[in-house]
């Protein structure tokens, strides 16, 4: 490893790097000179008041949503226009806000499409006794091999959170990025969840939070990047950014 003039090491490059972000909707700038690096191995969260732009940044990087303009690049390929398939198969996945899934499929089938990261994989004869396997291995994980066969839609509102979870993780992504996976969720549940962004985390992947529960962010990612008005503002560790005057501002409205 190359040794910084400082003496210590050079910092990995980073595992997704977003430079100068653009994208409005009619007058209102969601994301504006966003740029945003994520190193691997961290659990990076991305906070901000309301509409500061972390949803429309996760559209953006995700290929949900197109810039105007700005770069994106993830493991060190670039992608000019993100596609969420791709994004997908280069080993980005995500969790939405209002956890998406396929509420005509059932549970099982659900992990199945995310295992093999098409939902063609359901139809013909490409689903396997292995590919059911490791989706029944994953409920299991999450307290879900009850509901197997239940349709997604016959899920609890934190149940179908931790499935879209789930199902953002049986992939083997690198990067992970959730969004609010707190939101609404019982005490309990937010236990199982942290849990499981921990062990994976253990076991190698990255992770992009945002997330509102200050609790829960402070104690479970670092560094912290705060958004304002569709810009970074500070960026740096819970105790940095707990202490910098400008996120407490933010926060208050100027
Ligand atoms: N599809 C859209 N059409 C019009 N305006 C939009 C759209 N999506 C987002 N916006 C606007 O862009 C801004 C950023 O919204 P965004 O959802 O990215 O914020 P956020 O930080 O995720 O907020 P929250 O914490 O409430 O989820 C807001 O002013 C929002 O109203
Ligand atoms: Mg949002």
């Amino acid at each position: 490893m190359s040794e910084t003039p400082a003496g210590r090491h050079a910092p990995h490059p980073p595992l997704l790097d977003v430079r100068g972000l653009h994208r409005s909707f009619g007058g209102v700038h969601a994301v504006r000179e966003c740029s945003i690096a994520v190193a691997p191995h961290t659990i990076t969260g991305l906070i901000g008041p309301n509409g500061s732009g972390k949803t429309t940044a996760f559209n953006i990087i995700t290929g949900y949503l197109a810039a105007t303009s700005g770069e994106v690049r993830f493991a060190g390929t670039r992608h000019p226009r993100p596609d969420p398939r791709r994004m997908y198969q280069a080993g980005l996945t995500r969790t939405f806000q209002q956890a998406r899934v396929f509420p005509e499929l059932t549970v099982l089938e659900n992990l199945v499409v995310a295992a093999r990261r098409d939902v063609r994989a359901l139809f013909g004869r490409r689903v396997t006794d292995r590919d059911r396997e490791q989706a029944m291995d994953m409920l299991s994980e999450f307290n879900l091999a009850e509901h197997a066969g239940k349709k997604a839609s016959a899920l609890s509102y934190g149940q179908r959170k931790l499935l879209d979870f789930a199902a953002a993780l049986i992939s083997d992504p690198r990067l992970v990025m959730l969004d609010e996976p707190t939101a609404g969720v019982n005490p309990v549940m937010i236990e199982t969840m942290e849990r499981h962004i921990r062990d994976r985390h253990d076991r190698g992947v990255t992770f992009l939070i945002v997330e509102h529960d200050m609790n829960f962010v402070m104690r479970v990612c670092d560094p912290i990047i705060v958004l304002n008005q569709g810009a970074p503002i500070v960026a740096g560790s819970p105790a940095q950014v707990q202490a910098d005057p400008r996120v407490l501002q933010a926060y208050l409205g100027d």
